[in-house]
């Protein structure tokens, strides 16, 4: 594609011009968005720049593997791998409130940001992936009241203290565009076209407290819910796809006995940019069969829901 061509050339030159010979800290969040501007800061610099991949522990089944084998499989990038589990899910314990989750969250990013950029000598910039949708979603619009739908973790001025300047070079475009500039940076396609995964990750797919137990509980229905959307061949026309696990129990009957065990939603949106999204139009058949599937396969479900709501109203995460 040409003007995607065109497109990374200008990117280059104005990464080295911005970022000169200091070093550059990219934090991996397995996504689209991250992956993207990491080859193309990497093109642009090389080895001035090191990737931190942190495992915050709300990933999704094998993402964290996946990340980590890709990386060091097709690319020669610098990747630090930061387990970071424990603090991560310690921090959240006892957190219920979504803005608190967000705000724990983003935090928690920026002090283990922070532990690794002092390990790094030399590093001045912190790169991060935010796109286009990400920044107007996060300003007050011209003469309205200043409002934040919800706190994105990965946008917004870092503390002074942390002594580094942002480097966004996908700041000007939307997904679609993200997606052409991967494949013109010779991505994988099947990295490409991958559905978009918020950096909070299942944090905000489990509403309410978060437990180790909810997590693994989600992460295996909404393997089983993907897998069924791959299966029919439905991947690539939804923009994004994932289970929530609702903080509920409820009674259901499984052989002869009583079970009380979790709720689950399916949530599956067609959209553009993200901004709008309208509900997948699945047939009964495909979310029957679908449900019976993570009821079987997943232990401690026994209740599946379809989400039906577009954005707006709703907004495409639970939280
Ligand atoms: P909502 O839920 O606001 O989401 O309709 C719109 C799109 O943004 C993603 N999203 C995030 N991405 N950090 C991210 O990188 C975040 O904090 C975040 N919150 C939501 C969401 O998955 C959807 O694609």
């Amino acid at each position: 594609d040409w003007t995607m061509g065109a497109y990374r050339e200008e990117a280059i030159r104005r990464i080295r011009e911005e970022v000169g010979d200091a070093k550059v800290i990219c934090g991996l969040s397995g996504g689209v968005d991250s992956s993207v501007a990491a080859v193309l800061i990497h093109e642009a610099i090389g080895d001035q720049l090191t990737c931190v991949f942190v495992d915050h522990g709300l990933l999704r089944q094998g993402e964290a593997d996946e990340v980590v084998t890709m990386f060091r499989d097709h690319y020669n990038i610098p990747l630090v791998h930061a387990d970071e589990r424990e603090l991560f899910l310690g921090e959240l314990t006892g957190v219920s409130d979504p803005e608190q989750k967000r705000k724990t969250i983003g935090r928690l990013f920026i002090d283990v940001f922070q532990k690794h950029a002092d390990r790094i000598e030399g590093a001045a910039f912190l790169a991060q992936g935010t796109l286009y949708p990400d920044v107007i979603e996060s300003v007050s619009f011209s003469g309205g009241p200043s409002v934040t739908i919800k706190s994105h973790h990965n946008v917004g001025g870092l503390p002074e203290k942390m002594g580094l300047k942002l480097v966004e070079p996908l700041r000007e475009l939307f997904k679609d565009e993200v997606r052409a500039l991967g494949r013109e940076l010779g991505l994988p396609e099947s990295f490409i076209g991958r559905h978009p995964f918020p950096g909070p990750g299942l944090a905000i797919r489990c509403p309410g407290e978060i437990t180790p137990e909810k997590l693994e509980i989600l992460r295996r229905a909404d393997a089983v819910f993907i897998d069924q959307i791959r299966k029919h061949g439905l991947y690539d026309e939804i923009w994004q796809a994932f289970v929530a696990l609702l903080p509920v129990r409820t009674v259901g009957v499984m052989g002869d006995g009583r079970t009380y065990d979790y709720a689950c939603a399916m949530r599956a949106v067609t959209s553009v940019d993200g901004m709008t999204a309208d509900y997948y139009p699945f047939s009964h058949d495909f979310l029957g069969e679908t449900a019976t599937r993570i009821i079987n396969e997943v232990r401690g479900i026994n209740r599946v829901t379809y989400d039906v709501t577009s954005k707006p109203p709703g907004t495409i995460e639970w939280e």
